[in-house]
């Protein structure tokens, strides 16, 4: 192996650490902490497990931390007046709705209806208009992306006239991470390509990446011949390829698995990120980050 792993585990860390101890200046000289609601629709076990991770996260940093669960059942309408309440609701400063919701709730009403000023997932169109912007009028980057960019930065490599090249256009990852590597500062001002399933000779953009970010849903999708030499590999995938019992626990676990095939891409790039312990805990990560920010920009002192 001669690629320097990219560890969200270690990151992670240092980064609740900086946030738990700003909490507790603003709760001394405010007497505020921040405040995160996270909105569970039905029972998937795999939200379930997300959701008890961001209130676990929460509760660690010092944060108020409410956990709202709601039936599968619930209406639009309900779901609505919920996310109103929470809009009002001084002591809030972030809403998160889980996502997927159920067939019969139209997710884009929902998202829309959450006060861009407390969105700190970042998905209201308000937010998304403002990442596009960039610079100051940006509040609340998406997590996964601001995870990706806080990545790279602290690995130390360099994004200045870098050749990026991000594989998928979703809106949680793709579009949002080519957006923010193409603004001007000193995280950023990189040369973005994005490459997607109608995209021609994927693998000859791949290889011209000094950074390739893979949020595909692909198992394995990029191979070692895709790849630069010395290139830092962001992997961005999560998928579930099977199971197995864990060493720590005696319980069923899910196998996780890549978009990028690591065993392979380690001998050639120059940084990856590891799946599990890459990109994954940066997520939550950002996601106090953000409702942090919320607190502060109400205080002004942000
Ligand atoms: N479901 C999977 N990822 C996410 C996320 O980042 N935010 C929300 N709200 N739901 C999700």
């Amino acid at each position: 192996m001669s690629a320097k792993l990219i560890k969200g585990t270690e990151i992670r860390e240092a980064i609740l650490e900086e946030i738990t101890s700003e909490v507790a200046k603003i709760k001394e000289k405010h007497g505020v902490v921040p405040g995160l609601v996270t909105i569970l629709v039905g029972e998937s076990p795999a939200s379930i497990s997300y959701v008890t991770l961001k209130i676990k996260t929460a509760h660690r940093v010092g944060f108020k931390e409410i956990q709202d669960s709601q039936p599968e059942n619930i209406s639009e309408t309900d779901l609505l007046a919920l996310i109103d309440k929470y809009n009002k609701d001084e002591s809030i400063n972030g809403i998160l709705v889980q996502l997927p919701l159920p067939k019969h709730i139209n997710e884009k009403k929902v998202l829309n209806a959450i006060d861009p000023d407390k969105d700190v997932d970042g998905f209201h169109p308000v937010n998304v208009g403002r990442l596009m912007i960039g610079g100051s009028e940006v509040k609340f980057p998406p997590c996964t992306p601001a995870g990706i960019q806080e990545m790279i930065v602290r690995a130390g490599v360099k994004t200045k006239g870098a050749e990026v090249v991000v594989v998928g256009r979703s809106n949680i990852v793709g579009k949002p991470i080519a957006n923010m590597m193409l603004q001007k500062g000193t995280s950023a001002n990189s040369t973005v390509t994005v490459v997607h399933t109608g995209t021609k000779n994927m693998d000859q953009h791949c290889k011209r990446a000094d950074i390739l970010i893979v949020a595909a849903g692909v198992p394995n999708l990029v191979k070692p011949e895709w790849i630069k030499a010395g290139a830092c590999v962001i992997d961005v995938g999560v998928n579930r390829v099977g199971e197995k019992i864990s060493e720590k626990t005696g319980k069923k676990i899910a196998i996780l698995k890549g978009d990028v095939d690591f065993e392979a891409a380690k001998d050639i790039a120059g940084y990856i990120t590891p799946v599990p312990g890459g990109v994954g805990p940066m997520t939550i990560t950002m996601l106090m980050l953000n409702t942090l920010k919320s607190l502060k920009f109400k205080l002004n002192i942000a």
